[in-house]
């Protein structure tokens, strides 16, 4: 009888387990609504007026601070900014100092790809791990969103400026702690575009025997 029991047990605890994808399962991209997220997501430029849903935000913040980081100390801070005063504000700025930019760009919302929402993600520079913790976090945010219909881009132009003496009063709102610098921004919105797949180089990736 015990030993019935401790079969059951352990057939119950194996039911809770994720199973193993047969090889055919595993390469099959349809079926794996993941891998299909991953392999689908590009880098959006053109967005819809209309910020992202705070609530939707909320989760892709969850989903970045969840991603994996060093002794988990967790040296990342983000700001996601929806108010149009803030990246309109940072984007008068960079025009007056860029009129090539102004000109070539005149009818851009914002100097944000026109990403209505904008995430500004910092780094702690007294931790060496903090930029690669940053990276992970930051796929994190762009591939939840994506698995939402929320578009993104990373863009690491308009950084200088940001930290610049020129942004500075404005970014001050943003309230990064001491220590902490301005590493990315991403932009995120509800898609205007749906690009195609830029081209990989897969010998970049490859098997050592
Ligand atoms: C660190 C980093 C910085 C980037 N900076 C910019 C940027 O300033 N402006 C921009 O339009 N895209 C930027 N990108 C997006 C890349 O151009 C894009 O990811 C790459 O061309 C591959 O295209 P895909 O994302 O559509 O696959 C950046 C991406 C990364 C990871």
């Amino acid at each position: 009888m015990k030993k019935l029991c401790f079969a059951v047990l352990a057939m119950m605890m194996m039911a809770c387990q994720p199973q193993p994808q047969t090889v055919q399962e595993e390469v099959n991209n349809e079926v794996n609504p993941v891998i299909e997220n991953i392999l689908t997501r590009r880098s959006v430029r053109k967005y819809q007026p209309q910020a992202v849903n705070r609530d939707t935000m909320s989760l892709v913040m969850k989903c970045g601070i969840n991603a994996p980081n060093a002794i988990n100390r967790q040296a990342w801070e983000v700001r996601v900014v929806d108010n149009p005063e803030i990246l309109n504000g940072l984007t008068e700025i960079y025009k007056k100092q860029n009129p090539e930019m102004a000109e070539r760009e005149k009818d851009a919302r914002n100097m944000f790809r026109d990403a209505p929402t904008v995430a500004f993600i910092a780094y702690d520079t007294t931790f060496s791990y903090a930029p690669v913790d940053c990276a992970l976090l930051a796929e994190n945010m762009m591939l939840s969103a994506w698995s939402m219909g929320i578009g993104s881009v990373c863009m690491g132009g308009p950084v200088p400026f940001l930290k610049s003496d020129a942004a500075a009063e404005i970014m001050k709102k943003l309230g990064f702690s001491e220590n902490y610098e301005l590493l990315l921004t991403i932009g995120f919105g509800y898609p205007a575009e749906a690009p195609a797949a830029r081209p990989r180089d897969d010998s970049k990736a490859r098997f050592v025997d």
